[in-house]
């Protein structure tokens, strides 16, 4: 088995550690670790090594399934990996532009048709998905709300592209690890019926990646296979992540209030920031990801990237790495100044090209 390198990644490696300001981060800023007890007691595996009982009814609750259907994971990343392990066996299609891993990882099981959205509006259209549905197809995969865009495809979209999975036994896996920061979220996919699967966790919404929690909720069959191969790749989530994230779940409405109140403010600086400058964006709906235009005098996303890094030392994602070269991918959910650092330095920048 062969897999494409990560490409987000892989620029970060390279430019991350020595820039100023990180204006390319897709998650919320951090929330501070003295918010929590993070003492678990000792430091053994989490048993059961699915996760608590106990917690695993909560989640499953939020996503109408059970503790049985709801399996605990080392972040989102990994309930991703364990879904494509469990699923794709032949054929995918996947929704993009996208994150890395809901493209790079089917490709290397099996392959793939890409539905792309487009700009201006980047919506989704369920007959595209029928479309690109094959009697073979294992999975139908779509991250929303949307990174890079920002989307959040609403819960008619979401029934209908269901519906067309469910005539064809084909599942959907939705990877809704911004959808809490939504002040009105849709329901689950996992809560859609038989052939819905969704993957999430705390490090977007909850601005908690540092605990590397996430979740699986399905079917009972797809999570007892997904729990095999478990087995073989963590065995058990992060006995602190675990301990930590079961006090943000049961604290999520002051969290996520808190939270989703920070990124709207973010939102309309960014915004004013755009409009001021005449920079096209994606014009997000959720979440703390924007795509924006590149402008003209550059050869593509990696070009602009590349010269900001340069000329000052600001890290944005270009668009190759989501097979959008005419854009650039903006992170708005850091701490208020840094993004105010990072906006008067990118619009330095912009007036010297301008
Ligand atoms: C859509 C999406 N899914 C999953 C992940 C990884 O999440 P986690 O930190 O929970 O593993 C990311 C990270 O950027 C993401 O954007």
């Amino acid at each position: 088995m062969r897999i494409a390198p990560f490409a987000l990644e892989r620029w970060f490696a390279e430019v991350e550690a020595d820039a100023d300001v990180m204006l390319a981060e897709s998650g919320v800023r951090p929330l501070a670790a003295a918010r929590f007890d993070t003492d678990p007691g000792g430091l053994g595996y989490v048993i059961p090594t699915a996760g608590d009982a106990g917690f695993r009814a909560t989640v499953g609750d939020h996503h109408d399934r059970s503790a049985e259907e709801t399996l605990f994971t080392c972040g989102t990343q990994e309930a991703n990996l364990l879904a494509f392990l469990t699923l794709v066996e032949d054929h995918a299609v996947v929704v993009t532009p996208t994150y890395g891993s809901l493209t790079g990882l089917p490709e290397a099981l099996g392959e793939v048709t890409r539905v792309p959205l487009e700009a201006p509006d980047w919506t989704l259209d369920p007959d595209a998905i029928a479309g690109a549905i094959e009697p073979d197809t294992d999975v139908v995969v779509v991250a929303n709300p949307n990174n890079p865009t920002g989307r959040y495809h609403d819960a008619a979209t979401m029934r209908a592209v269901y519906e067309h999975c469910a005539d064809n036994g084909t599942y959907l896996l939705c990877d809704e690890v911004y959808r809490l920061l939504a002040p009105e979220p849709i329901a689950p996919v996992a809560s859609f019926g038989r052939y819905g699967i969704s993957t999430g966790g705390v490090s977007k919404a909850f601005g908690l990646a540092g605990l590397r929690f996430g979740w699986l909720c399905g079917p009972r069959a797809v999570l007892a296979a997904a729990a095999n191969w478990k087995d073989y790749t963590t065995i058990a989530p992060p006995k602190i992540g675990h301990h930590v994230a079961r006090q943000a779940f049961e604290n999520r409405e002051s969290i996520l209030e808190e939270n989703r109140a920070h990124v709207a403010g973010n939102r309309t600086r960014l915004e004013s920031f755009l409009e001021a400058y005449g920079l096209a964006w994606s014009d997000p709906d959720c979440g703390v990801n924007a795509f924006l235009e590149v402008p003209d005098g550059f050869a593509g996303g990696e070009s602009f990237c590349r010269s900001l890094l340069a000329e000052e030392s600001v890290v944005l994602a270009p668009g190759e790495a989501f097979d959008r070269p005419a854009w650039v991918r903006i992170g708005f959910g850091l701490v208020r100044e840094e993004l105010e650092t990072g906006l008067s330095r990118l619009g330095a920048f912009l007036d010297r090209h301008g």
